[in-house]
């Protein structure tokens, strides 16, 4: 049984991966600083994970976090494009500062890998697609720069001090438990829970603007395939995380107001500031180095997460919800 610390642990892919993990009989501490995850991701498993109250922010609480485990699985950020660029203080001293202070303490506790949550935002608007991960990053935002930041240390870890890290590329991933109604939210969770209240989404710019939308299954099984690769095969490397098709946002529209039977048009407002335009990755590096193959389809994935987000939007409005 191996032990894994699960930075962000309370978030969206980290309560996923917390789950998976201890499904699996693995020993998880999860750790978290609640300012965007939330407890309730981790009802069912809270008596079966170490939970600890912690910020990586700060070097003694992910200094003892650290202590005693095997895998580091670092997912903990304050993501967002746009609250980047409102506000790029907080999310710099959290991506950047905060990844660093994983990586020390990773190295000072002697762990033996870390799997890193990257983003596709680091490619940019450069031409090129399908995007693959030898292209020069051209990032658009201080998100952007901040998550590749992070890549680069990872890499620099591997190469001066021998800590195996791996960076995961993660294009647009969406599912149950995505914060649904921050202004910074994810699209599909967004517009699923807007569409629920019968509210109008808008679509920010023309909508033609395609995404790799990736279902939460594949994050997660990029992480521990990850993790169990041979060092040789992924160690200081880069890798797209995606399902390999662009849709647009439009198009995305659609198959949603058509799951949630909602008849009213987008509204459309101004292209956000830091938006990349496109994004369609090549898969074929992930798959080569660890047998990455994205088992649930864009439709499906839709399907599945419009389901929780209605079974979750029913239960609160019949008082037995969160
Ligand atoms: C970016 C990264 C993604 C990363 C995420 C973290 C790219 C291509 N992707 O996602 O890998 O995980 O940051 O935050 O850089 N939109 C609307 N209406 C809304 C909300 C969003 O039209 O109410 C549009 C946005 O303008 C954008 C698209 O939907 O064009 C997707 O937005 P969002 O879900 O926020 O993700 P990205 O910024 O693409």
């Amino acid at each position: 049984m191996a032990k894994y610390l699960i930075t962000g642990a309370a978030g969206f892919i980290g309560s996923w991966l917390a789950h998976t993990l201890v499904e699996q009989g693995e020993q998880v501490r999860a750790l978290d600083n609640f300012i965007t995850g939330q407890r309730q991701n981790l009802v069912g498993i809270l008596d079966r994970v170490d939970l600890r109250e912690g910020d990586i922010r700060n070097q003694d609480e992910i200094g003892a976090a650290c202590e005693g485990m095997d895998y580091v699985l670092h997912q903990a950020a304050l993501p967002s494009v746009p609250r980047s660029v409102k506000d790029p203080e907080p999310s710099h001293t959290s991506n950047i500062d905060g990844t660093f202070n994983v990586l020390e303490a990773a190295r000072q506790a002697g762990v033996k890998r870390v799997v890193y949550a990257a983003s596709s935002s680091a490619y940019g608007n450069q031409p090129g697609f399908p995007r693959v991960e030898t292209m020069v990053p051209q990032p658009l935002s201080p998100y952007a720069v901040q998550k590749l930041t992070g890549e680069l240390y990872m890499q620099t870890y591997w190469r001066v001090y021998g800590l195996e890290t791996v960076c995961l590329r993660y294009f647009n991933i969406f599912g149950p438990r995505q914060v649904p109604d921050s202004p910074y939210s994810g699209v599909m969770a967004r517009f699923i829970l807007q569409m629920l209240r019968g509210e109008q989404p808008t679509i920010f710019g023309d909508g033609e603007q395609g995404r790799d939308f990736t279902y939460i299954q594949s994050a997660v099984d990029a992480n521990l395939q990850a993790v169990q690769a041979p060092a040789a095969q992924v160690a200081g490397q880069v890798f797209n995380i995606a399902c390999g098709e662009r849709h647009t946002l439009n198009e995305t529209y659609d198959v949603l107001a058509k799951l949630l039977d909602f008849h009213q048009p987008a509204q459309y407002g101004p292209p956000r500031a830091g938006d990349v335009r496109d994004s369609l990755a090549d898969i074929s590096a992930a798959r080569a180095a660890f047998g990455y193959d994205p088992k649930i389809s864009f439709e499906e994935g839709l399907r599945r997460t419009v389901e929780w987000y209605r079974s979750q939007y029913t239960a609160a409005n019949e008082g037995t919800g969160v």
